[in-house]
């Protein structure tokens, strides 16, 4: 039988184990050990602190222990990690849960969902009157009771007896609203997390205040909903996925799925928000309902670690009872983890057009969630130094939707003790010149000119836009002139500014001009290898042209329809649409210089239906950028106060990459005002004329998701604001 949402990593890969087929351990002393290493791994965890252990190999260490517990019961230990909820670490607190809060027990593949669903017809004497299937949500637990239709308690699950008392942070939870749409008296039961873009935005918020990354949704949410007295407040959002009274104007116990939709309706956002909840009949319409959920996994913009079966009737759930630890009536059927251990090979130094500078992790490889990850991103070297990551260790690797990977830290305990920290790069990477280490994101000092011959030499080779008499004496002479930064550039030389160079006659000045003016109607295919995207060559980039048939299509193409392109695989895919958002603003600016970007032969799919794609004029091609608005036009954005790290003149500069225009002053013009810390009249005036508002700390964010390729946070924080 297949097993449809475990796909191991590798054969014999110790990560993803079969609980029923854990091998037991054969001592004593080992089997103690374990439960040590279990419990402390826990603590970790449900304490928000920086991990331990990830959780393929949390779930097979703690299979090994229940495994030996069954062949071996006499050497069973009170503190065993199996028989307690939170495996007996999370410490208690002065709230009292009504009634104890279970974990619920995991299953790793379809054969044993379908074991679970044996059993429980077996408990029941028949099969359930209905099973419903909702994503596991990757955060922590909390109890919250309204009173009369206002939220007057929050705690966390705790020991499973009592928790404690969160009330303060997890009002601001997006999804637990203060008030209901009804004065009911009820306690609603959920998982507090936080969103992918959350994430981001927690972290600038984080780093902006000197302190360290939070390593992973779950513990940033962990950390947040306990923080007191913090100078900044991280989002949190909430979903529901259980009741502990009837709603009031429903008489009696009802199923599950009607649950959910009545506290939807009463303004809490719950597993049945979205799309409803179906009840299924069958185990098999169960077992496709879950792979539906590991599919979507991906694109929720949330971290969902498996997915939940339910009884969906409250008398299957009376006579199924639950054991100390977790219910019968249902099952947590878990998908490989997001976060994998591998080992850091080496850091690589990587310069991006406009000469920022990066650190890039070389991973052993490793597959995470059925992708094979060989890199993952550093973010900074800040960071880096703060992270306290070295070349030699086994470091966390956290894969999470498209995102690009990223190292969350290294397992200091198993740490080479003859390694060495990190060395940061003193000079550029690529001109040996100095480097702009003012900022967080250090730069070469010569900016975009670094790197600007070699783009030009690569834009003007034959197989790109083949551009005749742009050699390379003609390149250096441009851009030491200060005329040439980038392709688009090229575009707007006359002959007139180019016959003052050295050795530049009239007649060549103007043979130049016509032969540059000539490659505007190349092929897209042209325009992209010329561009020299990341992770694409030649052929490649001809068969992205071909797929998408203009750059509108690509650019507007996530990670997943990038990966429809015959060579691309996920890995590919992130890193060229990170590329791509780098690209963007240069992209647009040839587009505006009348460079074509279509395919004109392309068959793309437009709509779900195969049309051909026409010649359009080029000027129809807009880049797509955060800041423009639907018909194309650059907002007018007014930065005003501080943005977390960036200059003043960083804060305007990152708009016009966002494809806005920068403006010193609000008017009804104005499409959107960011307002940090310090921001004067200018933020009265903007809420004055109703404009657009965005705080600070979240535009750092979109920039930063920007550089980061990450189309969706972006995407998420604007739609947001
Ligand atoms: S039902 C009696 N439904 O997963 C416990 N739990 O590993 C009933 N979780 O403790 C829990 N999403 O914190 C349920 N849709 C969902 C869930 C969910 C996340 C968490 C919850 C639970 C843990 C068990």
């Amino acid at each position: 039988m297949s097993d449809t949402w475990t796909t191991p990593a590798s054969p014999g890969d110790p990560l993803i184990v079969d609980p029923a087929s854990a091998a037991p351990f054969a001592e004593r002393a080992t089997y103690a050990g374990a439960v040590a290493a279990v419990r402390a791994a826990a603590a970790a965890y449900y304490n928000g602190s920086d991990l331990l252990m990830d959780d393929a190999t949390y779930d097979a260490l703690l299979a090994r222990v229940a495994a030996t517990e069954t062949l071996r019961p006499d050497w069973k230990r009170a503190d065993s990690p199996t028989e307690l909820v939170a495996a007996g670490v999370a410490a208690g607190g002065d709230v009292v849960h009504s009634e104890p809060m279970l974990g619920l027990d995991n299953v790793f593949g379809e054969e044993q969902l379908r074991r679970w669903a044996g059993r429980l017809e077996k408990l029941l004497g028949r099969p359930a009157g209905g099973l419903v299937v909702e994503p596991k949500i990757d955060g922590l637990a909390i109890a919250a009771w309204y009173v009369d239709g206002r939220l007057t308690r929050v705690a966390t699950r705790g020991d499973g007896r009592a928790g404690e008392d969160v009330t303060g942070q997890a009002r601001r939870a997006v999804g637990l609203p203060g008030q209901l749409a009804q004065p009911v008296t009820l306690e609603v039961r959920g998982e507090v997390f936080m969103t992918d873009a959350d994430f981001v935005v927690a972290n600038e918020m984080r780093t902006g205040h000197g302190e360290p990354r939070f390593a992973h949704p779950r513990s940033a949410a962990a950390g947040t909903l306990r923080a007191e007295g913090r100078a900044y407040d991280a989002p949190l959002s909430f979903i529901a996925y259980g009741l502990r009274r009837p709603v009031t104007d429903i008489a009696g116990p009802v199923p599950h799925s009607v649950e959910m939709a009545a506290l939807a309706d009463l303004g809490v956002t719950t597993t049945a928000t979205t799309g409803g909840m179906t009840v299924w009949a069958t185990v098999d319409e169960a077992v496709a309902a879950v792979e539906a959920v590991r599919a979507a996994r991906g694109t929720l913009g949330y971290g969902v670690d498996g997915a939940v079966v339910k009884a969906d009737l409250p008398q299957d759930r009376e006579s199924a009872g639950s054991s100390s630890r977790a219910p019968r009536w249902g099952i947590a059927c878990k998908f490989p983890a997001d976060t994998c251990t591998t080992r850091l090979l080496r850091i690589e130094v990587q310069i991006g057009r406009t000469g920022v500078v990066t650190p890039v992790a070389v991973l052993q490889p490793v597959q995470i969630t059925g992708v094979t990850v060989t890199s993952a991103t550093l973010h900074n070297f800040d960071d880096l130094a703060r992270r306290n990551v070295r070349v030699g260790d086994v470091v966390f690797v956290r894969r999470a939707g498209d995102v690009i990977p990223e190292i969350t830290g290294a397992k200091l305990d198993e740490r080479d003790p003859a390694s060495i920290p990190y060395e940061a790069p003193v000079t550029c990477p690529r001109c040996d010149g100095p480097l702009d280490r003012t900022q967080k994101r250090w730069r070469c000092a010569r900016g975009r000119a670094c790197g600007a011959h070699e783009a030009l030499a690569y834009f003007a080779t034959r197989d790109a836009m083949d551009i005749e008499g742009l050699g390379d004496k003609i390149i250096y002479a441009v851009v030491a002139a200060g005329i040439v930064t980038d392709p688009a550039d090229l575009y707007d030389l006359d002959a007139a500014r180019l016959v003052t160079l050295d050795r530049m006659g009239e007649v060549s000045a103007a043979k130049l001009v016509a032969s540059i003016q000539s490659t505007r109607q190349r092929p897209l295919s042209r325009v992209l290898i010329g561009l020299g995207v990341r992770m694409t060559g030649r052929a490649l980039s001809r068969r992205i042209a071909r797929h998408f048939g203009s750059m509108r299509a690509l650019l507007g193409a996530g990670v997943a329809e990038l990966q429809q392109v015959e060579g691309i695989g996920p890995e590919r895919a992130a890193t060229i649409a990170a590329d791509l958002v780098e690209l963007t603003p240069l992209i647009g600016k040839l587009t505006a210089r009348g460079v074509n970007m279509v395919e004109p032969d392309a068959v793309r799919l437009a709509g779900g239906e195969a049309s051909v794609a026409g010649v359009a004029p080029a000027a129809s091609e807009p880049g797509v950028l955060p800041l423009r608005r639907p018909d194309g036009v650059p907002m007018r954005v007014v930065v005003t106060g501080a943005v977390p790290g960036l200059t003043r003149n960083e804060g305007n500069e990152a708009v016009e990459r966002l494809g806005g225009i920068a403006s010193s002053s609000v008017s009804a013009r104005t499409d959107l005002v960011v307002v940090g810390e310090g921001a004067g009249s200018k933020a009265d005036k903007a809420a004055a004329l109703g404009v657009r508002v965005m705080p600070a700390e979240r535009f750092a964010a979109m920039v930063a998701a920007c550089d980061a390729g990450d189309v969706g946070v972006v995407t998420a924080i604007l739609a947001d604001g």
